[in-house]
C-alpha cells in the first residue's frame, strides 16, 4: 500500500507531495514546529492526512518536552496544540485530531510524565491506524453505489496521499475496482495546485486503475459526451446539513453533475463531518497565495501585480449531493436527519 506519512523515533517521515510526481522524496520532521510547516506548506495535505500529521506532530513535540512537572508539560501541550491548529484553517480533521489529542492528555495527566508521552504517541499511532481501516469500510460501503463499468470523475486528490493509507473517494474507487468493477477514472487537473494532475494521476497510474486526466475546464465537455457516469469526491469539512467544503472547483463539477443527471458522491470520515456548523457558510475557507495562480512550476504566468483571488476551497450545497459515504454508512437526504443519526451510530469495520 501506498504510504503518506510515518512515525519513527527520529520524528514524523513525509512523502514530499510538493515534488510529486517527478521526485519521491521523504522529508524528516524531527520537530513539531517542522511537522506544523510541512502541513502550512503542504508537503501533507488533504484532510485526513492533516489531522494524522498533527496527532503525530503533538505526540513528537510532547515526548520532547523538557519539563518536571504536570503543569509545565500541560503549558508546553497547551503551546504545541495552539501552533498546529493555526496552519490550515478548513479541514476540520485537523481540529478533530487536536481535541482527540487534548482528551487523551486530560485522561492520563495523573500519570508520571514518561507515561503520558508515551500515551500520548499510542494516540496518535491509533489515529493514524483507525484512519486505514476507516478507508477500507468507506470502500466497502461505497463501492456498490459506483457503475458497473464506466467512467468516474474526481476533482483534487482525496487518495492515499490525503489519508494514512487507501484514501477516501478513491478508496472507494478502489474498492469498486478490487470488486471487479470496469472503472476509468477521470481526474481533473485542479488549478492551481494541481493536486489531481500531480497526485491522483500518479497515484492511480501506480495502482494500474485507468486514468485520463482533463484540465478542469473539459469536465462539461467529457459529460456531455457521455463518458461520465458518476463523480466521487473527498471533503475537507461537511456541515450539519449536508453542505461540504472540497477543493476549489468542486461546486462547479457539481453543477455541471447536475445538468447532465450524473450523481455526485461524497467520501469522507465521520471526522470531517462537523455537526456543530449548521450550514456551508459557517465553514471557514482558506485564501493561499496569490502566487499560486500567477505562477506555475516556478514560471511567471500572469503580469505582474495582477489582481489574484485564491480561495482553496467551495462549498457545494448539499442539494448537489446524492450521497455522503463514511464508514459509519451512507447518508442521504435529508442530510440534517441523516448525519445527525449516523453520529449516533458505531463504525461497522469490515
Ligand atoms: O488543499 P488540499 O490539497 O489539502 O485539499 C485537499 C482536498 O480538497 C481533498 O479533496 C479533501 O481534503 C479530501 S482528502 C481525502
Amino acid at each position: 500500500m501506498l504510504e503518506t506519512l510515518k512515525w519513527t523515533d527520529s520524528g514524523v517521515l513525509f512523502i514530499d507531495q510538493t515534488k510529486l510526481p517527478t521526485e519521491e522524496i521523504w522529508v524528516t520532521c524531527s520537530k513539531y514546529e517542522d511537522v506544523a510547516d510541512a502541513i502550512r506548506t503542504m508537503i501533507v495535505r488533504g484532510a485526513p492526512a492533516i489531522g494524522v500529521a498533527a496527532a503525530m506532530g503533538i505526540a513528537l513535540g510532547a515526548r520532547d518536552l523538557d519539563v518536571t512537572c504536570i503543569s509545565e508539560f500541560r503549558n508546553g501541550f497547551g503551546q504545541i496544540c495552539r501552533l498546529m491548529g493555526e496552519t490550515r484553517p478548513t479541514a476540520v480533521n485537523l481540529f478533530w485530531a487536536i481535541r482527540r489529542m487534548q482528551r487523551r492528555f486530560e485522561e492520563v495527566s495523573g500519570r508520571p510524565i514518561p507515561l503520558i508521552k508515551q500515551a500520548l504517541i499510542d494516540e496518535a499511532l491509533n489515529i493514524y491506524a483507525e484512519d486505514i481501516a476507516t478507508n477500507r469500510t468507506m470502500g466497502a460501503n461505497g463501492a456498490p453505489l459506483m457503475p458497473e463499468a464506466g467512467g468516474v470523475l474526481t476533482h483534487c486528490n482525496a487518495g492515499a496521499l490525503a489519508t494514512a493509507g487507501y484514501g477516501t473517494a478513491l478508496g472507494v474507487i478502489r474498492a469498486a475496482v478490487e470488486a471487479g468493477k470496469k472503472i476509468h477514472v477521470y481526474a481533473d487537473e485542479t488549478r492551481p495546485f494541481l493536486q489531481g494532475a500531480r497526485l491522483t494521476a500518479w497515484e492511480l497510474m501506480k495502482d494500474n486503475i485507468p486514468v485520463t486526466l482533463i484540465s478542469d475546464n473539459m469536465a462539461g465537455a467529457m459529460m456531455a459526451q457521455g463518458k461520465i457516469q458518476a463523480v466521487i469526491v473527498g471533503a475537507d469539512r461537511i456541515a450539519a446539513n449536508g453542505d461540504t467544503a472540497n477543493k476549489i472547483g468542486t461546486y462547479s463539477v457539481a453543477i455541471l453533475a447536475r445538468e447532465h443527471g450524473i450523481p455526485v458522491y461524497i467520501a469522507a470520515p465521520f471526522s470531517t463531518v462537523d455537526l456543530d456548523t449548521p450550514d456551508g457558510s459557517g465553514i471557514p475557507i482558506e485564501q493561499r497565495a496569490a502566487t499560486e495562480v500567477t505562477h506555475l512550476g516556478g514560471k511567471q504566468i500572469a503580469p505582474t501585480g495582477v489582481l489574484v483571488e485564491n480561495p482553496s476551497f467551495d462549498v457545494t450545497p448539499a442539494r448537489y449531493i446524492r450521497a455522503i459515504i463514511t464508514e459509519r454508512g451512507v447518508a442521504t437526504a435529508p442530510f440534517n436527519e441523516s448525519l445527525r443519526k449516523l453520529g449516533q451510530t458505531k463504525a461497522a469495520t469490515v
